[in-house]
């Protein structure tokens, strides 16, 4: 078990590389079992949720290497279609899977994700799309069993958007027969990554940023050489740390139009922010302003991935600020934690509301890591708070940070891993 710590009150100060994108990378490397050949992954971010799915694609048969950040899939063979539990159970992403050994294999059987500590998320609408794409979806105690002559295209609609869904129905798509059209389907930058992915590859996509995409299905896919978009979350993350410890900071490859929901908020509590296409300038030197409201929804607006991280800045904030989290009914938890540094966050589950009251300071303090992003949250929080803040467990926050240590020294925190 890993841990991470933090004294506080340093100023931030340098520049900083964003690394790959972990949700674009994720998706892709799922879409590269549709390719019975090399594919090409560059600005790979090397993160545990990346590794893992390179155990999954392992196990079926495919080969990868690394050299440096970029990854080398060589899926012209695969042994099996079966994705076991112990890979499943350690990340929900291996459900992408599903939809890309249906399309290349027509069969596959997996275990069920597990439970998460961010939410429940269901995998309904993964398993409704499937059954109207011509597949014979079998539920037992302990998998889940698909299969099917072909994948016939259809129109599909969504309940709700779902990023995971749209882009399970995309892979299960791209080699059908036929055109499947996905009504209310997610527009999440990583949507779009896979869909020029795939077209890059060949496949034959159309509306992807639009509420309705449509796939037609083609009989191949080629070799293909891609690089992975830099880390929204990851970047963000780094300015919600300017904004709770001070300082001044550039970011490069920073995909600052992905971001635009975030920059608005930071803006209201005071950070100074520019914004180019190769760099994001941020600076801070004052107590955050308090947020009247704000609400995570899917992509363009305030994504949840970075409402942990924007609680720990508000914590601080002279006045106090509200977040309605709309998209994982579990995400407040990090407020317990928070609470312990001194902060004072009063959770309302059944209104999905938190009333952040702000402080003067926090306190370093001895914390856990619950998931990912409550991690990085607690980091940020570490960074601003006075004395040494221990986050336990922090090994979570390697699943999508490839160094939050290493990164943030750069900027001058007084933080290590041990
Ligand atoms: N949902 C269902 N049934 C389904 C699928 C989704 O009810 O079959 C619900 C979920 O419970 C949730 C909502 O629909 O309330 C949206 O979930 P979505 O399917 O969009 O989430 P996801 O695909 O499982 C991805 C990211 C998450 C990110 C969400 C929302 C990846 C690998 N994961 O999850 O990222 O929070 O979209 O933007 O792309 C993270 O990086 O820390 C993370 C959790």
């Amino acid at each position: 078990m890993s841990n991470i710590e933090v004294v506080g009150g340093e100023r931030l100060k340098g520049e900083l590389k964003i690394q790959g994108s972990k949700n674009a990378s994720l998706p892709l490397l799922a879409a590269t079992i549709l390719n019975k050949g090399t594919t090409v992954l560059k600005n790979c971010p090397k993160i545990l949720d990346v590794f893992h799915m390179i155990k999954i694609l392992e196990e079926l048969g495919c080969t990868c290497e690394w050299e440096e950040n970029t990854l080398y899939v060589d899926s012209s063979y695969i042994d099996t279609t079966t994705v076991s539990w112990d890979f499943v159970s350690k990340m929900r992403s291996s459900i992408l899977f599903m939809g890309a050994l249906l399309g290349r294999s027509h069969e596959v059987t997996i275990a069920y994700p597990g439970g998460c500590l961010i939410g429940e998320r269901k995998i309904d609408f993964h398993l409704d799309a499937m059954k109207k794409m011509n597949v014979n979806v079998v539920l037992n105690d302990n998998e889940i069993k698909c299969q099917t002559c072909c994948i016939i295209g259809t129109d599909i609609i969504l309940p709700k958007s779902s990023v995971g869904a749209t882009q399970n129905i995309i892979l299960a798509a791209v080699l059908s027969k036929g055109t499947t059209r996905i009504f209310n389907a997610a527009k999440e930058p990583e949507v779009i990554e896979l869909c020029n992915f795939l077209m890059k590859a060949g496949a034959r996509i159309h509306g992807m940023d639009t509420p309705m995409i449509e796939v037609e299905g083609v009989s191949r896919l080629h070799d293909v050489e891609y690089t992975l978009s830099p880390d929204r979350i990851v970047a963000g993350t780094y300015m919600t740390a300017v904004a709770a410890a001070y300082g001044n900071v550039i970011l490069l490859d920073t995909p600052y139009r992905q971001l635009k929901s975030l920059i608005d908020v930071l803006r209201k509590t005071g950070c100074n922010i520019e914004a180019a296409d190769d760099y994001l300038k941020i600076s801070n030197d004052q107590r955050p302003r308090p947020i009247e409201q704000i609400r995570t929804q899917p992509y363009p607006d305030f994504p949840t991935d970075m409402q942990s991280q924007m609680m720990s800045v508000l914590s601080l904030a002279h006045g106090d600020s509200t977040i309605i989290e709309e998209i994982f009914e579990s995400r407040f938890q990090n407020a317990t934690e928070l609470n312990k540094m001194g902060a004072r966050i009063d959770i309302n589950e059944m209104e999905k509301k938190a009333v952040i009251h702000g402080v003067e300071k926090l306190n370093g303090a001895e914390v856990k890591a619950l998931d990912l992003r409550s991690g990085a949250a607690l980091v940020v929080a570490g960074l601003a708070a006075e004395g040494k803040t221990v986050i336990r467990s922090a090994e979570v926050i390697r699943r999508g940070y490839e160094n939050i240590g290493r990164d943030l020294s750069t900027l001058g925190a007084k933080i290590k891993n041990f």
